[in-house]
């Protein structure tokens, strides 16, 4: 099914200290994007290190890692056609002082290494990262059983 499209998405830190939650769901439901798993959670280290493993050699994976496990964190599943990308664009670009208004990053942050937000950049990386952070599976439920509700 087109729909069927995951993404895995993650409030920071700093997202979730600055009461920004609501916000950030309401503008994905908004969109007409389906939540299908959600948790707070606080990570360790190593766990965080496993998130972004693919920027261990990067200067700034050190100071990455610190502001992800410096409070909780709030992990999220999104599904619906083109989740992935149209995810992408509504979180904006990674450095805020280039994210347009009218994105969360654009209208929220100014730091790029305080962005409030994570989204997966491709299909295969979701379904890694959503079995990294939802490692017992998700549940699989529905608001309705009419096709035409997205
Ligand atoms: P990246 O995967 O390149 O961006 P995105 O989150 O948009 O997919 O980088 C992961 C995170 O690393 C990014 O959201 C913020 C942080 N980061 C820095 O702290 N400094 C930097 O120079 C870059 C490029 C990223």
């Amino acid at each position: 099914m087109a729909n069927s499209e995951v993404t895995f998405i993650m409030i920071k830190p700093d997202g979730v200290q600055r009461g920004l939650i609501g916000d950030i769901i309401c503008r994905f439901e908004k969109k007409g994007f389906f939540l299908k798993a959600m948790k707070m959670v606080q990570v360790e280290r190593s766990f965080a290190e496993k998130h972004y493993s693919d920027l261990s050699t990067k200067s700034f994976f050190g100071s990455l890692v610190e502001y992800i496990v410096s409070g909780p964190v709030v992990a999220m599943v999104w599904q619906g056609k083109g989740v992935v990308a149209t995810g992408r664009k509504i979180i904006g670009a990674t450095n805020p002082a280039a994210s347009e208004p009218g994105t969360i990053r654009g209208d929220y942050c100014i730091e790029v290494s305080r962005n409030i937000i994570h989204g997966s950049d491709a299909v295969e990386s979701a379904q890694k990262e959503i079995a990294l952070w939802f490692p017992d599976g998700i549940i699989d439920w529905r608001s309705a059983n009419h096709s035409w509700i997205y």
